[in-house]
């Protein structure tokens, strides 16, 4: 298991010598230890990313492109090892970490292509005087700092288009999940991706680690995948030195069931949107509106859904929802739901933590929500469905929209043209139309209003990490 920082090719223990534990959220147990990277460890791994960076940037885009097709299919043949330790680090189910190194590993098939792709412009000035050429070379070193909830995802989905377009970049993973950084990592060295380029330096001082790295003068970007309120903070650091961002924050998404709408396939749809990956995703469904008339149908096929979710560790064939990652996620959903109820909300489903070892809920459902509750600002992060029945539906899409989360958002509806109609009202960034997932490496991921900066995935992912230059030319 790869458990030292890999800095310029090379794995070391970290300068301090200490070392970050990493826990089964299942089962409480230590799988490892990793080292634990200090502000110096990081301020290498930029040094070391700048000086790889330039001779990355040199190579042909072909050769970066067949590296990346080789990373695609390096990580499918470690698909079960690396589905193994996401879930053993993470705790999702084994059938969702399966899917998550899939996902994870079409970034780079897709930025593969993308790489002979990317595209400059040229057109003639207005006076007629000269050309305007515009070209976009690569930034240089990218800080990536990802979440735990997709420990393989959250990463490709940067690395690959930053290495196409031929930038380097220096890692931090969560301490909470590292294991499957390093091993992906490792996976691309061996797969082709030139010492120093990738370098994944995991660190349990992440403010410190943070200001080194937005000290060292090569650094020229920052991409962050994680909440509004640290991606707030990142901001702010890199205001100091303008560095460019892409920032993946938080997500409230309403999932919208019309009376009119399959309510066996919406419920499917709600199923998918709120509980895969042990509903830890920034685009679950978290607030469910739904047409009066069709709330008990809904309610009845939700509850039973739910109630058949099997919770229990990842490794069991037969779990669908794994535990949360760590016991405060248990005491801030608890203490979410049970607010909830004292506010008047109907409870049909779950409501309360698992006793035993391990970090489980058990899947809820909380009915008559007023669409003013208070859960209903919250990203719950958790397998806890909250139902906001509606009757008008101006009404229902001020609610909707009544957040300064806009990720994602979902409808329900037999009237694709309606559908389409509240799609586009939704002042969110992804709308899943009698869809209950919308994550693909060939559509931009990303958000609207606090939920963040940039897109990731599909063509626009790829200038996501480059620059824009503009030459006047005459001849
Ligand atoms: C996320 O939760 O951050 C990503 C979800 C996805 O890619 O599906």
């Amino acid at each position: 298991m790869a458990e030292q920082l890999l800095i310029d090719g090379k794995w070391i223990e970290g300068t301090t010598g200490d070392r970050i534990p990493v826990v089964n959220p299942s089962t409480g147990e230590q799988l490892a230890t990793v080292a634990d990277g200090s502000p110096i460890d990081v301020y290498q791994a930029v040094q070391a990313a700048s000086a790889a960076q330039k001779q990355w940037a040199a190579t042909s885009p072909r050769e970066r492109a067949e590296i990346l097709r080789n990373c695609w299919q390096t990580l499918l043949n470690h698909r079960d090892e690396l589905a193994k330790l996401i879930t053993l680090e993470n705790g999702k189910p084994l059938a969702d970490a399966t899917g998550e190194v899939t996902y994870a590993a079409e970034f780079f098939r897709w930025n593969s292509e993308e790489a002979v792709r990317l595209h400059g412009t040229i057109g003639s000035a207005p006076s007629g005087a000269n050309q305007i050429l515009v070209r976009h070379p690569p930034i240089g070193v990218v800080v990536m700092i990802t979440p735990w909830n997709f420990p393989a995802a959250m990463i490709t989905r940067k690395v690959a288009p930053a290495l196409a377009a031929g930038n380097a970049t220096v890692i931090k993973p969560s301490e909470l999940t590292p294991l499957t950084a390093l091993r992906v990592a490792e996976l691309c060295e061996s797969a082709g991706v030139p010492p120093g380029v990738i370098n994944v330096v995991p660190t349990s001082a992440p403010a410190d680690w943070f200001d080194a790295a937005v000290e060292h003068p090569a650094t020229r970007m920052v991409s962050f995948t994680g909440s509004t309120n640290v991606g707030k903070i990142l901001l702010r650091r890199s205001a100091d030195r303008v560095l460019k961002v892409s920032m993946e924050l938080g997500g409230n998404a309403p999932f919208i069931v019309f009376d009119d709408a399959d309510i066996d396939q919406a419920t499917a749809g709600a199923m998918t949107a709120k509980m895969r990956h042990s509903a830890e995703t920034c685009t679950a469904a978290n607030r469910f509106f739904v047409e009066q008339s069709a709330v008990q149908e809904f309610t009845e096929k939700l509850t039973t859904a739910m109630n058949a979710v099997t919770v229990g560790d990842g490794l069991n064939p037969d779990t669908t929802c794994g535990p949360l990652i760590n016991q405060q996620a248990v005491d801030s959903i608890d203490q979410i739901v049970q607010s909830s109820i004292a506010d008047g909300a109907t409870l049909t489903a779950g409501g309360s933590p698992i006793e035993g070892t391990g970090h489980f809920y058990k899947p809820t459902v909380l009915t008559n929500v007023e669409p003013s509750a208070a859960i209903t600002q919250h990203e719950i992060f958790g397998p806890v469905a909250t139902i906001i029945p509606f009757t008008n539906t101006g009404d229902m899409l001020r609610h909707a929209n009544n957040t300064e989360l806009g990720l994602a958002g979902y409808v329900f509806t037999s009237d694709v043209g309606r559908g389409m109609n509240v799609s586009e009202q939704l002042e969110v960034g992804m709308v899943g139309l009698n869809r209950g997932s919308i994550s693909d490496p060939a559509a931009p991921f990303g958000g609207m209003k606090q939920s963040g900066l940039g897109r990731e995935g599909a063509s626009d992912g790829i200038y996501e990490f480059c620059e824009t230059q503009y030459i006047a030319v005459s001849w």
